[in-house]
């Protein structure tokens, strides 16, 4: 159940809420603004904060039982030392999201001081990440036994212009995210590429965008034998799915998102271990993130023009499967000796970013679950984050910083290259595992067009495969908000 979220202007000591949650600093007391709150609750919230109960460290919570009026139950949310404001916000909310999901609390409301129009939206935004869950492929429990499930948040403020302004901001932001963080979890014989292309014409015909997907008979045509070489294995007609949003001057530049799409990704005949395969249905979090991000871009309504493209395909072992030691002929006419068949991302993004070219675009951003070593690199933490163009990495380090989706940048010197130098052919599809990451992107380079270009490996950030305070296990929503802080800093 998506949750609908409202601003409203109310002392949170009066609201009649299931649950009341209260971001607090460290060293918080019970001032002004919490007076009635406080009385509310027979002065359990001053003598909490003067034992030091609590103490408004990051990730701290403490539910505390309301009384006879106001809110019903009050949940303390610790912001810690707050070096970012918006970023500890975020957070908190996420935190409080998710621990009023666990109470099965039917409705909240937020209180967290004055509240800036950006302030508005990361609450809501965590709120929504935190609440976050998928539950299409379970059976409900009986009546009886279910929790209510969490469906309505208020954000209490005191500037309510600011409020509504923030609301649509954290509306489209929330639903992006959420957007993406379901095509994510979604297992692989239910988001198959004909899902995508489907989603993807979903929202264009609700943002008014011109959707285009290609498939196996249109790449043929094209000469994407580097994309195709992926999808001979598959009966499953892969799907290469464009969404032009135009809300920007016409005939401006657009910026090109690119997504990695493998609906699953079982290395082919390069077979992965069985042991963890199932997480591979992830493989497609890049293509997500690129929907999640047009789907809050339309909700904005940003003054921008944006082309998502997206390579959609599986990746399987079979008779007609691709093998080791082929070599194939991408749409800009390199020859690609395939050396591993699990290395699929670079060779469905080479014609994707060939075919980028088409839109002349201002600058390209490809995201891709890409390599097992950005991983080993970067862990769960950061973002690889690889390109020429200094300015335009920089430019997408700080929307990523801004987003909570920290990125940090590997090098892509020139001689990465002699690593993936082919005796048959121009390129090889693999450098074997020094330097894994940075192979793939320098791979990735010999097919950009003539535009600025950042390739961003989120196979460590897309998805957790544990349980981590904030993190859930399960999708994250990386790189959505990545995407739209630099769609949005472009968009001016
Ligand atoms: N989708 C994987 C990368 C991946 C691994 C993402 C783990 C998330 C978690 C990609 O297609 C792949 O298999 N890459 C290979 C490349 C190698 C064969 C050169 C890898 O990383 O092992
Ligand atoms: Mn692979
Ligand atoms: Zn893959």
């Amino acid at each position: 159940m998506p949750l609908t979220l409202s601003v409203r202007r109310a002392d949170p000591g009066a609201v009649e809420t299931p649950l009341l949650i209260v971001a607090l600093p460290p060293g918080a007391t019970v001032g002004e603004d919490l007076a009635a709150l406080d009385g509310a609750l027979g002065g359990a919230l001053g003598r909490t904060l003067s034992r030091k109960d609590f103490r408004g460290g990051r990730d701290e919570s403490l539910h505390i039982a309301g009384g006879s009026r106001g809110p019903q139950r009050v949940l303390l949310v610790g912001t810690g030392k707050e070096t970012d404001r918006h970023a500890a916000l975020r957070r908190a909310a996420t935190l409080g999201g998710r621990l009023a999901r666990k109470l099965g609390a039917p409705s909240l409301a937020w209180y967290s001081g004055a509240l800036d129009e950006r302030g508005v939206e990361v609450v809501m935004a965590g709120l929504s990440a935190g609440s976050w869950e998928y539950a299409e492929t379970k059976t409900a429990p009986p009546e009886d036994e279910r929790r209510p499930a969490l469906g309505e948040a208020v954000i209490l403020v005191s500037d309510e212009k600011a409020g509504e302004r923030g609301l649509r901001a954290g509306r489209a932001v929330a639903s992006g995210y959420a957007l993406a963080k379901r095509l994510g979890m979604m297992p692989g014989n239910l988001c198959t590429p004909d899902y995508l292309a489907e989603t993807a014409r979903e929202i264009g015909a609700r943002h008014d965008m011109k959707v285009t997907v290609l498939g196996r008979a249109e790449m043929e045509r094209e000469k994407m034998g580097s994309f195709l070489c992926v999808a001979q294995g598959t009966p499953q007609d892969p799907k290469l799915i464009a969404v032009e949003y135009r809300g920007g001057r016409e005939g401006a530049a657009p910026v090109v998102l690119v997504g990695k799409g493998l609906c699953f990704d079982s290395g082919g005949i390069s077979i992965k271990p069985a042991q963890g395969m199932e997480w591979m249905k992830f493989d497609m979090c890049g293509a997500a993130g690129v929907l999640g991000a047009l789907e809050a871009i339309g909700g904005m309504k940003l003054p921008i023009n944006v082309v998502g493209l997206i390579g959609a395909t599986t990746n399987m072992p079979s008779g007609t499967a691709v093998k080791p030691g082929d070599v194939v002929q991408a749409m800009n006419g390199k020859f690609i000796e395939i050396i591993n068949t699990d290395a699929e991302g670079r060779l469905v993004l080479a014609d994707v970013l060939t075919y980028a070219s088409r839109y002349k675009p201002a600058a390209v951003i490809d995201a891709a679950t890409l390599t097992g070593a950005c991983v080993i690199a970067l862990g769960h933490t950061a973002t690889g984050v690889f390109g020429a163009d200094e300015g335009l990495v920089d430019e997408v380090l700080s929307a990523g910083r801004k987003a909570g989706e920290p990125g940090w940048p590997l090098p892509m010197w020139d001689d990465f290259k002699d690593l993936i130098k082919s005796d048959v052919a121009d390129v090889k599809n693999s450098g074997g595992r020094p330097a894994g990451s940075i192979t793939a992107a320098m791979f990735l380079r010999e097919f950009i067009g003539d535009y600025p270009w950042v390739h961003l490996d989120i196979a460590g950030t897309a998805y957790s495969e544990s349980d981590i305070v904030v993190l859930p296990k399960g999708p994250t929503g990386t790189p959505v908000g990545t995407f739209l802080e630099f769609v949005r800093g472009r968009a001016g």
